[in-house]
């Protein structure tokens, strides 16, 4: 079928057009050739275009028809032309608004399907984190002397030397400062005091004598640092649990019961304990406390043979200092010297956690690499 416009573009005349059966299918010819363009498939874009060519103001094929045909028409064929040509236009408008309201309701629904949500899918897997192993660790001590009537307090990682070294009996003069060396902060002006990060959670022994009359059962969990150069059992920064239990009638057997009620408790009933004659400032007497090595079963020995690699053949591992509170401490927190007793310990978090956790580098611990992280969910 030819285009419309090679006949609309010409005048009736031109046509050859004198009579009205003719004009009749003149309008049936452009009527059907509009039938099959509008019929076929369009996305928006071609679907303008087809508008533009039908109803287009210059050169649209009604436009054409107007200017070609009616307004040239002779004038007994007018009314004719006329007729048939708002009846063409209202098809040709009424097809062509049809075809738009069907391209947009399909877009919308090609939109609606791509923007589906499909509740069938599996979600999107966020990792989740997990406590660190040292807050593990402090949740698995906290547990064990709950169940022993201890409460928790925490106190402040920066002290002022008082409570870290005078109080705890450790005068200026003392040759313990230097195992003890810290970080002292820059003060700011008129400072009375200077302030230093704690080297160890003794001083809230300190703090809590102060707030509270006897009987006292702590823990106190916190960070503690101390100028030590990194290896691979030391850091600058580690974790201490300290322990004070202080009344009117605690004796060295309600000590070493409660010492070795808690190691059992973290290192299992197959463990042995022993105390070695130690020296702390603060108690009187001081004791370290070795466990029986929970790697080799307390033989030294490998199992394949050959000397344990984590106690080097010791057959113990040392775990921490401890002791019966020194009686001086007393006089700096008005406590009766003669009426109280009480013991105190302080466990080295990280290395009981390699201990226990056969961990050879306690870098590690501070070094966030998820790899380690996710071994201890
Ligand atoms: C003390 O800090 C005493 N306050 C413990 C104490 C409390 C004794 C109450 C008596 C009564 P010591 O300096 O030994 O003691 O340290 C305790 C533990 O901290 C050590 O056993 C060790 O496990 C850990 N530790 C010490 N220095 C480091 C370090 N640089 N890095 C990692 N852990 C350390």
């Amino acid at each position: 079928m030819q285009a419309p416009q090679e006949k609309t573009s010409k005048s009736l005349q031109e046509l050859g057009v004198t009579q009205r059966s003719q004009v009749d299918s003149l309008f049936a010819e452009v009527q059907s050739s509009f039938d099959i363009e509008s019929s076929k498939e369009f996305i928006e874009i071609l679907w303008k275009e087809f508008r533009d060519e039908w109803l287009g103001r210059k050169s649209g094929v009604l436009s054409q028809i107007t200017d070609n045909w009616l307004k040239l028409a002779p004038p007994e064929l007018k009314p004719a032309v006329g007729a048939a040509l708002n009846k063409l236009r209202a098809a040709v408008e009424t097809k062509i608004e049809e075809r738009r309201l069907s391209i947009e309701s399909s877009e919308e629904k090609w939109a609606l399907a791509r923007e589906r949500i499909d509740l069938s899918l599996p979600g999107v897997v966020r990792p989740i984190g997990s406590h660190h192993l040292i807050r593990q660790v402090f949740q698995q001590i906290e547990d064990i002397f709950f169940s022993i009537g201890f409460s928790v307090v925490e106190g402040p990682e920066i002290e002022t030397p008082y409570y870290n070294f005078e109080a705890l009996n450790i005068p200026d003069f003392h040759p313990v400062r230097d195992d003890m060396d810290t970080f002292y902060l820059d003060l700011p002006k008129g400072a009375t005091q200077p302030l230093l990060l704690r080297t160890h959670t003794s001083p809230m022994q300190i703090r809590t004598m102060e707030n509270r009359q006897p009987p006292v059962r702590v823990i106190v969990p916190g960070k503690v640092y101390r100028r030590d150069n990194p290896d691979a059992t030391h850091s600058f920064i580690f974790h201490q649990v300290e322990g004070l239990a202080v009344d009117t009638d605690i004796s060295f057997c309600d000590f070493t019961g409660t010492i070795e009620y808690f190691v059992k408790q973290f290192f299992g009933p197959a463990v042995k304990t022993r105390f070695r004659p130690s020296y702390f400032p603060f108690t009187e007497p001081s004791v370290e406390f070795d466990v029986s090595c929970p790697f080799c079963g307390g033989s030294g020995t490998a199992a394949g043979g050959g000397t344990c690699s984590k106690c080097k053949g010791a057959a113990w591992i040392e775990l921490f200092g401890a002791g019966m509170v020194d009686t001086a401490v007393y006089s700096y927190v008005n406590y009766e010297q003669k009426k109280i007793t009480g013991f105190a310990f302080g466990i080295g978090i990280d290395r009981l956690a390699m201990i226990k956790y056969s961990i050879d580098d306690i870098q590690v611990f501070f070094q966030n690499d998820v790899r380690f992280l996710r071994q201890f969910p």
